[in-house]
């Protein structure tokens, strides 16, 4: 039985209709996946197998498979890139390798060594090398997927599972580039709850999300900004952690995103804002609750400066507006750029009375 799979066991079939990646400013997000692939093949009985750069392709599945029925499922993202030297660097990955092992403990699925899968990924981007594009705007976004494919309706932890990553060139996460989105904040749905699953990357937590995403867009709104609880707890916005830019009610600047409870996914973005910012000590940093009440009396008070949703996907992505209790809340029309005047450097963005309870539902 083997317990790792090893990078040094590596097998390579090359594809032999390489494409020519395609220019980046006509790159949406994943639609475009590279020429080659990773995957490896785990069973009870034998335990790993070797890891296999082989061409992109189709999987072949039994129907059966935990997957696809009771959601086995776990991902992770994380990027590639090239820098002004040419040199292509991945963004934080042993963090990934770590958030991996957390998910697959949740579903069941088997351990193996993050710093081998990491040797096996750095050797598929530097076989992709050229799909990582040179432009700023642009990366090589790295899907490692992990499935469980034990073909029987059981519900139980799978004896088969696959591992595989797939590579997609990317440019800016939403079509509409990195402008302010709005949000749709609605109490009676929500993502993850305590004891839940919410911190793990699992499939089985971005599904059941797709309602909720589909009414936001009918209402005018780019995301759902996810609450939580009896205080409307903020939590998520779609799909991004969330963090706040304000003045506390006694003058002193502070960042704040909600704590790791359980119910936040520990975003590697997340955390790298959070080590940056308190490494520039140039105002308060804290993981704290952040109750609906309270980030409506900060904007009434005119003191909510930022508000924003950062990922890996869409890095940081600026909240310009809340469509909350039918009323659209936030600076219509003002920027909500973090690094601009106002903010840690930035717009001045939310926060004027006049805004404030605005119209009622103004979106056709
Ligand atoms: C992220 O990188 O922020 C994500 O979770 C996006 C992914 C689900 C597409």
């Amino acid at each position: 039985y083997k317990s790792t799979f090893l990078a040094s066991e590596l097998e390579l079939q090359r594809s032999a209709s390489p494409r020519a990646p395609p220019p980046p400013q006509e790159l949406l997000f994943g639609k475009v996946f590279t020429d080659h692939m990773l995957t490896v093949e785990w069973s009870r009985s034998g335990g790993w197998g070797r890891p296999q750069i082989r061409p992109f392709q189709e999987l072949r599945l039994h129907p059966a498979a935990s997957a696809l029925h009771y959601a086995v499922e776990l991902f992770e993202g994380l990027k590639a890139f090239r820098g002004d030297d040419d040199k292509i660097r991945l963004f934080r990955p042993e963090l990934n390798m770590e958030r991996m092992q957390r998910s697959a403990r949740r579903v069941c699925l088997p351990e193996f060594d993050g710093r081998e899968l990491l040797e096996c990924i750095r050797a598929l981007v530097r076989l992709e090398g050229r799909w990582v594009p040179r432009d700023p705007r642009s990366s090589l976004y790295i899907r490692p997927t992990f499935i469980g494919t034990e073909p029987t309706l059981g519900v139980a932890p799978p004896g088969r599972a696959l591992l595989f990553v797939l590579l997609c060139p990317v440019g800016p996460y939403f079509p509409g580039g990195f402008g302010p989105v709005r949000l749709l904040a609605d109490p009676r749905h929500v993502r993850a709850w305590p004891g839940g699953a919410g911190h793990c990357k699992l499939g089985g937590n971005y599904g059941p999300c797709l309602e909720l995403q589909e009414e936001a867009r009918a209402r005018g709104c780019q995301q759902v900004l996810w609450l939580h609880g009896p205080e409307q707890l903020l939590t998520e916005v779609g799909t991004m952690n969330l963090f706040v830019f304000w003045e506390r009610p006694d003058g002193g600047l502070e960042l704040v995103t909600p704590p790791l409870d359980g119910l936040i996914l520990p975003g590697v973005t997340r955390q790298s804002l959070l080590e940056l910012a308190r490494q520039w000590g140039e105002f308060g940093v804290r993981e704290a609750p952040l109750p609906m009440g309270s980030v409506l009396g900060a904007l009434r008070a005119g003191r909510l400066r930022e508000m924003f949703g950062a990922g890996t996907a869409c890095v940081v992505c600026p909240v310009g507006e809340i469509l909350y209790r039918d009323q659209v809340r936030g600076a219509g029309g003002v920027r909500g750029v973090w690094g601009g005047p106002g903010g840690p450097g930035g717009y001045g963005v939310w926060g004027s009375e006049g805004n404030f309870g605005g119209p009622g539902e103004v979106f056709g």
